[in-house]
């Protein structure tokens, strides 16, 4: 270390055992460059004594070579330092330095503020107890720092500090000072954060930041240091109900059952009643196990390994609470959900969403409204683009076992993936189960698809035709019933066009009500196939994302993709509505493989290359022989 604690020559005992027992504090920085935050985080950890000699060596090198600061140290040099190693590396969005002093040790997230800056803040917010605001003194408080305090209240975060940085530049002005203070206290408050301190600073001359300064004597709060050392760190998640999530099933050999996981919060202990969610099983505690041998009580933080009582049938994504304090088990809550990136979100569109080790299908039902971030204003909205941020409906396939995020971030919070890319799109907050998902319960009948299905004498499934409209999708199903009905199938067509005319007869052809169009047409394809049906569909689908959906909703073997593969340039020629000579003429828009897009499916179960087969008869055929060859 370039500068050492003097206790590590004289008692090295002693000093490990001073800084093991300090408490630790995550906290995020938001800010940008411009504001000086490099230049502050970098003070932070010069003046903390944590840096190492090569660090030191490469900055007073560096502030010489290329500072801005004459021949003082630049401090911002440090940080950009790190952010070049970060450039070059495979590291991600969100830098997280360590540093320690006399009282505490920190954990500061820095988040780079460009137009992914949600994804940046949500990551590093999430698991922060208190974050450092950075205005600069000349602008006040701009839309970012509105944006970004708005997003500290939606992940929780209950102590900030509004650091009013470059003081030095408006003279130690206390009037500038406590107009911006008291601006952003009004803002704070209307968010639900009640502790802001504010910090007249300068970063880079050092004001208020290690010792007070003589140049603002009407301060009387403590410096940004001090603000950090004593910030209250927020309840411990052991005081919570006790929430562990089952990350996998360890058999090593019969008559050994355990399940692995960490404790998310809470307590467990030998004994305790516990209740398996979302099943709603009951056990009780028989053993825990650690990697250090066994305990009789288990603390939030510790991975473990539990053994219960009763033989249940537990997997992956169960949830194991205390019996007497269980969470939530819904298929259906309102959220507040942060988008993050550029493809929109459209309701009615499919995601996975991951919650702890629980993955499930969903979809945001509805968008109650988004929110102007910078004014509170509630606004209303039909899709989120980048950076939104609104209050939805979140549909799932199965129940999700959560409590609200106010709660337990643990078990509250989810993300939401793409299906195809595998990407994380959007973040989210469980503010409460809905209502009505409570009073509606799925109801069993006796007689059930399989039944149905021996009646008819056939495998129920739906041959589902995509391809760009006027490609022969409409054609071919009419020969493949034809075929089909020969053969004694009970059989159904479900046709764009009409369907168009009485359950769809609402939408158009904007991406949201195609893909609503798409939803509506697999939960009828899938009662009819619950019926005991072969349902041949015809829809342009264009999008793959919702023709995977609609596979989701049905058993393997039951979804077969048929790709009616014709060329653009051929459906225009046929262009049997004259629908493609309107769309040139610009006289309908949003017109597939004109000014909207097709994506060719990538795994269909049948591509059919009419310009190969050009007889539809010939190409229903192919059909009616791949489903002979998989009966
Ligand atoms: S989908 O994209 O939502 O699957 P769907 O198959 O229901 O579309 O309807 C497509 C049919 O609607 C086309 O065959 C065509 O006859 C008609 N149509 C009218 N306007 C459009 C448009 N803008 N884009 C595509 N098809 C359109």
């Amino acid at each position: 270390m370039a500068h050492q604690d003097p206790l590590i020559n004289q008692d090295i005992h002693a000093y490990i055992q001073r800084h093991q027992n300090k408490g630790l504090l995550r906290f995020i920085t938001c800010g940008s460059v411009d504001d000086g935050k490099s230049t502050l985080i970098g003070r932070l950890l010069y003046d903390s004594k944590m840096l190492f000699d090569d660090q030191l060596q490469t900055l007073q090198a560096d502030s010489k070579k290329i500072g801005t600061q004459g021949d003082q140290l630049d401090f911002a040099l440090l940080v950009d330092g790190l952010a070049a190693e970060r450039e070059q590396g495979i590291t991600i969005d969100v830098a997280y330095r360590f540093f320690s002093t006399e009282k505490r040790q920190f954990i500061v997230a820095d988040t780079p503020g460009h137009e992914q800056y949600t994804r940046n803040m949500v990551t590093g917010a999430s698991t922060a107890d208190a974050a450092i605001v950075l205005v600069d003194a000349r602008k006040g408080l701009l839309t970012q720092t509105r944006r970004h305090t708005y997003l500290l209240s939606l992940v929780g975060i209950r102590h900030v500090a509004l650091a009013i940085n470059k003081m030095d530049l408006v003279g130690y002005d206390e009037e500038r000072f406590l107009t911006i203070a008291r601006e952003y206290a009004s803002f704070a408050q209307r968010l639900g954060i009640t502790d802001v301190s504010a910090l007249p600073l300068s970063g880079l001359l050092g004001d208020n930041i290690l010792s007070p300064s003589p140049h603002t004597p009407w301060y009387r709060g403590p410096t940004l240091m001090g603000w950090l050392e004593t910030v209250p760190v927020d309840v411990d998640r052991t005081e919570r109900p006790a929430r562990f999530a089952v990350q996998w099933v360890n058999r090593p050999h019969d008559g050994f059952r355990g399940y692995a996981g960490t404790l998310g919060s809470g307590v467990l202990a030998v004994g305790d009643r516990v209740r398996i969610q979302p099943s709603g099983r009951e056990s009780h505690v028989a053993g825990i196990h650690t990697a250090d041998g066994s305990l009789q009580q288990a603390v939030a933080g510790q991975a473990i390994t539990l053994l219960l009582q009763d033989e249940v049938d537990i997997s992956r994504g169960d949830v194991l609470v205390r019996a007497d304090a269980p969470a939530s088990v819904a298929n259906q809550f309102m959220a507040n959900l942060v988008w993050m990136t550029d493809e929109p979100m459209f309701p009615g569109r499919h995601y996975l969403l991951h919650s702890g080790t629980q993955t499930v299908n969903a979809t945001v039902t509805r968008i109650k409204h988004q929110v102007q971030v910078d004014t509170l204003d509630e606004l209303a909205a039909d899709r989120l683009d980048l950076n939104a941020v609104a209050q939805v409906n979140v549909s799932t396939e199965r129940p999700l076992v959560f409590d609200p995020y106010a709660q337990s971030p643990e078990t509250g919070a989810f993300i939401l993936i793409d299906r195809i890319s595998h990407q994380t799109v959007g973040a989210g907050m469980i503010v409460h189960e809905l209502r009505r998902a409570q009073n509606i319960q799925p109801q069993h009948f006796v007689i059930g698809k399989s039944e149905r299905a021996l009646l008819n004498g056939q495998k129920p499934r739906v041959v589902w035709l995509t391809g760009l409209s006027g490609s022969g999708k409409s054609t071919i199903a009419n020969e493949l019933e034809k075929l089909l009905y020969a053969q004694g199938a009970r059989t159904y067509i479900l046709d764009g066009d009409n369907l168009r005319h009485g359950l769809n007869k609402d939408l158009g052809f904007t991406e949201q009500d195609r893909i609503e169009n798409i939803r509506r047409v697999g939960e009828v394809a899938h009662l009819m196939v619950d019926a005991g049906m072969v349902v041949i569909t015809t829809f342009i689908s264009p999008f793959r994302a919702d023709r995977e959906a609609v596979r989701g909703l049905f058993d393997p073997g039951e979804f077969i993709e048929v790709h009616v593969q014709t060329p653009l340039a051929i459906c225009e020629a046929r262009d049997p509505k004259g629908l493609y000579q309107k769309a040139r003429a610009g006289k309908i828009t949003n017109f597939t493989g004109i000014d909207s897009p097709y994506e060719a499916p990538e795994s269909a179960e049948l591509v059919i290359d009419t310009t190969a087969t050009t007889d539809p008869v010939d190409c229903a055929r192919l059909i009616q022989t791949y489903l002979k060859s998989h009966p």
